[in-house]
């Protein structure tokens, strides 16, 4: 099998390297890929919302499958295209996409299909969206931009002056362009959160391990958010019973409800949970795996990843048996100094070997080139990955892999997964 992956971080990577293990993998191939990707796959300069150049790819490189793991190419309909011209592919088509691209749309079908969110109200016009936030007069209120946001449209707001920011920023100042066409109005919950992600082909979904992110960029839950500055799996909030009160309320509800509405759902479907007081309730949807949940979730995975691929695929998911590995996995996230906010690119980094890896580790690499060195090429550089028996073990194992590597300016968090994620 031939495969072609769209992509270029940390999930790609883990992705393309849990592939490389299957005896049915022949060639994998990526677009455009990294620095590390590069010493795993042969990669192509072609960026990750170029359909026509990737149908062009996959045709001459006569590959078999391409694995979408991007939210951009799938809501921009990839998938869609691919299928026509008869390429397998994994990921969402458009329709289904949506979950992630339209908070709007995602928040909308949970009150019809009653399943467990924050409370919300959706505006397209500044002056509703505040009319409101004045009226209901309770503070924090969450203002989120409805599109895609690049991880960034969400803002907690503490008074009405910060919500008022909010609201111009994105609908009148439109910082994340039509993404603020309409906004959406929320109630601030509390709790432990929880990244599930689940393999679903439209109509059986089955969670993979849980995991727990760190977004904060500092120690102790501060500081501005991130994509991720690392992750374990498994999330110790997220129990058996939890686990199953959630198939029944959410997954299962989730995964009916966009067949319902013509949208059936084949992929990864991630879901953001947090566990409340009043029971666990869906923070948000993304239509694909997440980063730097991957990193962890499939160091963890036993079973040949392309089996399953193939089940999502073919609809087949209840047919195959998906089997973990019951140690615990660690990844810590080394940024770039100034992250996420403005920072350096092409530092050299030490202490990695020329697969771009440190003994006792998994690397995967998100912003490195390769030129014969390593070097810094984005704000989250490294996800520095490890298994254990234990949680500890694992996050031993992880940050003395950390020690061996340098770049100037090198940030990493030195609190993952001994300061939890409840606030
Ligand atoms: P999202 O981009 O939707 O994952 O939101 C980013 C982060 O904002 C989440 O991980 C939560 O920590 C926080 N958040 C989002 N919505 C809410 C909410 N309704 N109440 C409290 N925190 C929220
Ligand atoms: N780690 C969360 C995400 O991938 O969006």
């Amino acid at each position: 099998m031939r495969i072609l992956m769209i992509g270029s971080g940390g999930r790609e990577h883990a992705l393309i390297k849990t592939l490389k293990k299957s005896p049915k993998v022949t060639e994998i191939i990526c677009a455009p890929g990294n620095g590390g990707i590069s010493r795993d796959a042969e990669c192509f300069p072609i960026p990750v919302i170029d359909k026509q150049k990737i149908l062009e790819l996959a045709v001459e490189r006569k590959v078999d499958l391409v694995f979408v793991a991007p939210e951009d190419p799938l809501n921009d309909g990839l998938v869609d295209l691919l299928e026509q011209h008869g390429i397998r592919a994994f990921g969402p088509n458009s329709r289904a996409a949506q979950i992630e691209a339209s908070k709007a749309f995602a928040k909308n079908l949970m009150k019809k299909y009653k399943i467990p969110t924050a409370d919300f109200e959706v505006f397209n016009d500044p002056e509703l969206a505040l009319g409101f936030v004045k009226q209901r007069n309770k503070y924090p209120v969450v203002v989120k931009a409805d599109g895609l946001a690049l991880g960034k449209g969400v803002v907690i707001c503490h008074n009405l002056a910060e919500a008022e920011n909010a609201i111009n920023e994105i609908m009148v100042n439109r910082i994340f362009g039509d993404s603020g066409n309409k906004v959406v109005v929320e109630e601030y919950i509390t709790g432990p959160e929880v990244s599930v992600l689940a393999f679903c082909d439209g109509n059986t979904i089955k969670p993979m391990v849980s995991a727990m992110d760190h977004k904060p960029v500092f120690d102790g839950n501060k500081g501005p958010n991130t994509g991720g500055m690392g992750t374990i799996s498994p999330n110790p909030f997220y129990t058996e019973e939890i686990a199953n009160e959630c198939m029944e309320k959410i997954f299962l509800p989730t995964v009916n409800a966009l067949k319902a509405e013509g949208r059936p759902f084949k992929g990864c479907i991630f879901f953001g949970l947090m566990l409340t007081q009043d029971g666990p309730k869906v923070v948000e949807y993304n239509c694909r795996f997440g980063d730097p949940e991957t990193q962890v979730v499939l160091l963890r995975l036993k079973t040949d990843l392309v089996d399953i691929i193939n089940a999502v695929i073919d609809g087949e998911l209840d047919k195959i048996n998906i089997e973990w590995d019951e140690r615990a996995a660690a990844c810590i996230i080394m940024a770039s100094g100034g992250y996420p906010g403005s920072y350096k690119k092409g530092l050299e980094i030490t202490g990695l070997d020329q697969n771009g890896q440190v003994e006792g580790a998994t690397v995967f690499h998100a912003g490195t080139i390769y030129d014969g060195a390593f070097k810094t090429n984005g704000g989250r550089v490294l996800g520095v990955s490890a298994l254990g028996q234990t949680l500890d073990e694992a996050l031993e194992r992880a940050y003395s892999a950390v020690e061996k590597i340098c770049f100037k300016g090198a940030h990493f968090r030195r609190d993952i997964g001994r300061v939890y994620n409840s606030r």
